[in-house]
């Protein structure tokens, strides 16, 4: 019977077969350790010479690293086991030779991996990231459909900038017109969110940052939630429910997975309600009492978020930046007109800015303004416009990167190993 290593525990001292890869091997004198994996698991393989006969066990002798293989054998538990379980083979079948893969068990340098990562992405760990990375995706989706958001997928295709117009990737489209590729879909859903509420979207997102950071992709992938009758308080609160949720799931679903990285999981369970909401005003006192050269005024850079992070067991939601460094959408602060009602949350363990979003600008006038402001070509947003025009509300929502999140989750040095095919400055290929 064919079975999944996932699932070898309901399957003990049965018969079974895997079908798989041989990740490793062992052998001494009479017994071949064969440590085999088929996507959904790491188990070993005792072939014993006694069992299978002087002619198989000599063909195990040369199988190397990779080489596809269907295994048959029984399960035994093992205690000293990874898994917990065993299979003691009595039969192996070559389905396709493997010589010198690349990605052998010894250390080998980052640029190295990335040119394969069409085949690093077959080893233990970073299977156990791209499991994670799905339970995350996953979890966020479920926490959106349960509290009755409405999944709407925004455009690829867009004809003008969201997030400014530095870092757009142009795309040649039909009769010589130019098109972008999204760096983020909160302009539709502002109008979906007045259509039916509370919406959502997740999708791909493209940003030509010329950053060389652990933090930035020029592909990755957000989800953005938008919400009518929102204030920034009810957006703080939302994303700190999401975060909530999404952790206590990959802690509950992805134990095996989070042990096999090594991940000192009690960082996580400390990400409890309520996470510290601090102003920005807070945020520089704080870093210029840490001796950081920070003036007011300007947006914290990577270095600046980590210290600020490093202070909390818990993300800390910094608000009310000044509105010069933030999108033209946002609504200023009532009370400080030069302070923009916008939320960055920042993850702990020193990761930075995991979530970005705020309370919209609602009113016509305000906003034609802040277009004026912006150097922005006001047709282009004359859409946009009617949303203030056709029974506005005051509204806001957010962006989580999901890369950003597993990395903090995984507690990884880089975003890069957080997606299949990571997208970088000087990286297109596999
Ligand atoms: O802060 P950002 O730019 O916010 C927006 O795009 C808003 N329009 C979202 C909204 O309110 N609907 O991006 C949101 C998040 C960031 O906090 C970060 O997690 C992620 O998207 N992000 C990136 N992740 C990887 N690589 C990059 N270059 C990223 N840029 C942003
Ligand atoms: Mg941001």
């Amino acid at each position: 019977m064919h079975v999944y290593i996932e699932d070898i525990g309901k399957h003990e001292g049965q018969d079974v077969t895997i079908k798989g890869w041989l990740s490793n091997r062992r052998s001494s004198g009479k017994i071949h350790f064969l440590i085999l994996r088929d996507g959904s698991g790491f188990i070993q393989g005792v072939m014993s010479k006694a069992t299978v006969g002087e002619e198989m066990f000599k063909a195990a002798d040369h199988l190397s690293q990779e080489t596809s293989v269907i295994v048959t054998g029984t399960v035994r538990a093992d205690k000293r086991a990874p898994s917990g379980y065993e299979i003691d083979v009595t039969a192996l079948e070559v389905v396709g030779e493997s010589h010198e893969f690349p990605i052998t068990p010894k250390e080998h340098g980052v640029d190295f991996l990335l040119d394969r990562r069409h085949l690093w992405i077959r080893t233990e760990r970073q299977t156990a990231i791209l499991r994670i990375r799905h339970e995350v995706i996953n979890a966020v989706r479920d926490f959106f459909n349960d509290r009755g958001f409405i999944l709407t997928d925004t455009p690829i295709f867009t004809p003008s900038a969201c997030e400014g117009t530095t870092t757009l990737f142009p795309v040649e489209y039909f009769d010589d017109q130019k098109a972008y590729l999204t760096q983020s879909g909160q302009l539709y859903l502002e109008s979906t969110a007045m259509a039916l509420g509370r919406v959502y979207s997740f999708g791909p997102t493209f940003r030509a940052e010329k950053s060389k950071t652990r933090r930035h992709l020029t592909e990755f992938w957000m989800v953005e939630p938008e919400m009518a009758y929102a204030s920034l308080d009810d957006v703080m609160d939302l994303a700190e429910d999401m975060i909530v949720s999404v952790v206590s799931r990959v802690l509950d679903r992805r134990a095996r997975e989070l042990k096999i990285i090594e991940r000192d999981t009690s960082k996580l369970e400390s990400v409890r309600k309520p996470f510290p909401r601090i102003t920005y005003d807070d945020a520089v006192q704080m870093l210029q009492e840490k001796g950081l050269p920070f003036e007011w005024g300007g947006d914290f850079g990577g270095p600046d978020e980590t210290t600020l992070s490093e202070q909390y067991d818990r993300p800390v939601m910094v608000n009310r930046y000044p509105a010069a460094v933030k999108a033209f959408y946002m609504k200023p602060d009532p009370q400080r007109p030069e302070l923009a009602l916008g939320v960055d949350v920042l993850a702990p363990e020193g990761y930075g800015e995991i979530i970005g979003g705020g309370e919209r600008l609602a009113d016509l006038d305000l906003l034609l303004q802040r277009i004026k402001a912006h150097d922005l070509p006001q047709e282009a947003f004359e859409w946009y416009l009617d949303l203030r025009r056709y029974g506005t509300v005051p509204h806001g929502g957010f962006g989580m990167g999901i890369e950003r999140m597993v990395a903090w989750l995984c507690k990884l040095e880089h975003v890069r190993e957080t997606i299949p095919f990571p997208r970088m400055l000087y990286r297109l290929y596999p």
